[in-house]
């Protein structure tokens, strides 16, 4: 199958992309710009060959821009969107990187470019069907997603949701928890600070309860739904590591499979927006008040609508995916390199 994955560069796109690709299917690397991703995928060491029997190929096409989006749908199985506005979870609403626009507004995009493309007839009011050869419509949403949920994030990605679930298209929405490994911006950044800081600062109690997910299983997961069309068929499926752990324990427990004694400095939420509401404007926008509390939600993956439909899908116990990279011997930023 031939497999368009919006974010191909990102944290989790290029988890996805190489194992659609270990799949044996086509991967279309999209990114805003392609020759960006080229240099990136060449980092992999299955990336050349397939690119030399046409099995990867790369688009430049951004979900802000509808007409970009023609070309990159056309001719493809499958859609994977998992695009994300540089600099998440802290917003820039003067140069439109907000969830609204780019996760929400790049996945009704993404739809109306599908659309065009693949000319939805009207079955009824308000119906839509696709003629056969549509593609399938993946989805990377978030494991606190839900009706209620107010922050902009989980309003953003529920409508995104919402959108693609009245499409007419085959869909599937994976909800992913906090996503962690090598390159990942999050929990290397928090390990970060034990490098040249005898503790390592966490907001909040440390006290929600998480189910960190590796990202390599993010990767198995999106390659299963590409091979099983009936499994994967309107599915919603919150995805993340086998046993909740709290903020507390998963820093705790990186920071001894890393070798390093480091005390935990709880920062209180409403002290840590302080320097955060500064810090929004500076060059490089490194924090915001809305990041504090993005970093500092709990959610727990409720695996069961998973197991119903892929009964064998064991996702990896926190310590051992940890250890896969954190070692002595082995840097927190391999395999693809930070961003
Ligand atoms: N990381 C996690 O723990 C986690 C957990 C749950 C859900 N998610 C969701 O997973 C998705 C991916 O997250 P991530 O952590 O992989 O993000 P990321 O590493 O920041 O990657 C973002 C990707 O989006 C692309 N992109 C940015 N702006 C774009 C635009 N206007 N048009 C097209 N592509 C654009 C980037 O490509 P270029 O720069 O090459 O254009 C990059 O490939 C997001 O929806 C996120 O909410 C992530």
């Amino acid at each position: 199958m031939r497999v368009l994955v919006s974010g191909a560069t990102g944290f989790m796109g290029r988890s996805i992309s190489r194992h659609v690709l270990g799949a044996g299917h086509t991967v279309r690397a999209m990114s805003r710009s392609a020759e960006k991703a080229a240099r990136k995928f060449e980092a992999l060491p299955e990336a050349a060959a397939a690119v030399e029997t046409g099995r990867l190929e790369f688009v430049s096409a951004d979900v802000t821009e509808p007409a970009s989006l023609l070309a990159a749908v056309e001719g493809v199985d499958v859609v994977i969107q998992c695009a994300q506005f540089p600099g998440a979870p802290v917003e820039n609403a003067r140069r439109g990187l907000t969830y609204m626009q780019v996760d929400r507004g790049g996945t009704l995009n993404l739809l109306t470019a599908i659309s065009t493309v693949y000319r939805a007839q009207t079955a009824g009011p308000g119906m839509t069907r696709f003629p056969d050869g549509a593609p399938r419509f993946f989805y990377l949403s978030g494991v606190t997603v839900s009706q209620h949920a107010t922050e902009t994030w989980n309003r953003a990605k529920w409508q995104a949701e919402s959108a693609i679930k009245g499409s007419g298209l085959e869909w599937a929405v994976v909800r992913s928890s906090w996503a962690f490994g090598p390159g990942d911006d999050s929990l290397n950044r928090i390990l970060g600070f034990s490098d040249f800081l005898p503790f390592v600062p966490v907001f909040g109690d440390g006290t929600e309860l998480l189910t960190p997910v590796f990202v390599e299983d993010v990767g198995r997961l999106f390659a299963r739904l590409v091979d099983d069309p009936e499994a994967s068929r309107d599915a919603t499926l919150p995805l993340g590591g086998p046993e909740p752990i709290s903020m507390n324990e998963f820093v705790g427990t990186a920071l001894e499979v890393m070798g390093r004694r480091r005390p935990i400095l709880h920062v209180p939420k409403p002290l840590g927006k302080i320097p955060a509401a500064v810090l929004q404007f500076l060059p490089g926008r490194p924090l915001s008040p809305g990041a504090v509390d993005f970093t500092s939600q709990g959610g727990v993956a409720d695996l069961g609508p998973l197991l119903e439909r892929f009964p064998d899908f064991k996702t990896t116990p926190t310590r051992a995916a940890l250890e896969s990279y954190l070692g002595e011997s082995h840097e927190r930023s391999t395999a693809g390199g930070r961003k």
